[in-house]
């Protein structure tokens, strides 16, 4: 049966990647898994290749639990598709801009964390040039000039991706953001390993909205520690993995674990993006992050709790409920976002002064 899902999983995955090739907006070329470019990382020298990933799957899916990654895809056995669009500006690799958070996150020093899981609303909120959104998990640990964060999720971003498409976005740091991390396979790091589902990937324009499902979880072996970016429909398709030697201190786990939107502006004066729908949850309730999940420090998937998650709302610009839905075990979920724009709630603030364009 999970197996027949897998197969439906890619087929559904392959299905949405062709309907979309026509548009070209996302080549790709095949590498050898061992030739890309994150064993260039001088840390990665001695890296052992992780294939097999041990990570807590949703209930319903234990028999992709140990799930070899052999799947058919768009690339022959052994090769992985690496989209080759290069970025259409400099600026987004920095650590640049002003940046805006709607979320919830777990207390920072308090517990130990193996990583992060829901299913999200992944939308096109329409965002102009200088300016993102995306939803993410993040994960992190550290003191704070040396952070470790792994985030992961949507963004729309057209300085990084020349277009306005929502896509499959990942940025990482292990030194809050002052000499290392980039989006995506832009520096060395990431190690793809799925043959279908691919960072930068593009999320269908005609079938959004839609719910789909994202996990940044650390494997369970307790040896190897890679952090894996789990996503797709149903939270079955382990897509590839940070490896554990990349970071200090989330090589340990993760301290915060956040579910949320955010944006940035890179331009003095330039107004604040929308978030998440574009609508506040007060107009228009549609999910942001539903059935929020943390994996605990004895690598079980637990549900949240409300007591052990704190609300990150920087702007009154933006905002964010808490929900409960109640069933056999009761789930947390949320509603973020805005407008952004000169809605009356944003244009009152003084104009957003990036850092260091
Ligand atoms: C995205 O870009 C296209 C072409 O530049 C434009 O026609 C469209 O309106 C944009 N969509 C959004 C949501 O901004
Ligand atoms: C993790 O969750 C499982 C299942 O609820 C529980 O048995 C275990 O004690 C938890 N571990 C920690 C460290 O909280």
């Amino acid at each position: 049966m999970a197996a027949v899902r897998l197969l439906l999983v890619i087929f559904i995955n392959l299905l949405s990647f062709y309907s979309h090739a026509e548009g070209n907006d996302d080549v790709f070329r095949c590498v050898k898994i061992s030739e890309q470019l994150a064993f260039k990382h001088p840390k990665l020298k001695h890296h052992q290749l992780q294939t097999t990933p041990n990570i807590p799957m949703f209930p319903g899916n234990e028999a992709s639990k140990s799930h070899s990654i052999v799947s058919p895809g768009l690339c022959p056995l052994g090769q992985v598709p690496i989209h080759v669009n290069t970025p259409s500006s400099q600026l987004i690799d920095k650590n640049t801009g002003v940046k805006y958070t709607a979320a919830v996150s777990t207390v920072p020093g308090k517990k130990t964390y193996r990583g992060g899981a829901a299913f999200y609303g992944v939308y096109n909120p329409p965002v102009t040039l200088m300016q993102s959104s995306r939803a993410s998990i993040w994960v992190q640990n550290g003191p704070e000039s040396q952070l470790n964060s792994i985030e992961a999720g949507w963004a729309v971003h057209p300085d990084l991706y020349g277009d306005n498409h929502t896509r499959l976005t990942a940025y990482w740091t292990e030194d809050d953001f002052q000499t290392t991390g980039c989006y995506n396979l832009l520096c060395p790091g990431f190690v793809q390993l799925d043959s279908s589902v691919f960072l930068r990937k593009s999320f269908p324009l005609d079938s959004l909205p839609t719910m789909r499902s994202i996990a940044i979880i650390q494997v369970t072996d307790k040896v190897t520690g890679n952090w894996w970016l789990v996503a797709g429909v149903d939270l079955i398709l382990p897509l590839g993995y940070w490896p554990k030697e990349l970071f200090d201190y989330l090589s340990l786990g993760a301290d915060v674990v956040k579910h949320g939107g955010s944006t940035i502006t890179y331009l003095e004066g330039l107004d604040r993006p929308p978030m998440g729908s574009g609508r506040y949850p007060d107009d228009w309730k549609v999910p942001g992050f539903t059935w929020i999940q943390y994996v605990n420090n004895s690598y079980q998937l637990v549900q949240a709790e409300r007591g052990e998650m704190t609300v990150i709302l920087d702007s009154v610009c933006y905002d964010l409920q808490q929900y409960t839905t109640v069933g056999a075990v009761p789930r947390e979920n949320i509603r973020y976002g805005g407008p952004g724009g000169t809605h009356e709630k944003c244009k009152q603030l003084p104009p957003p002064k990036p850092r260091d364009l």
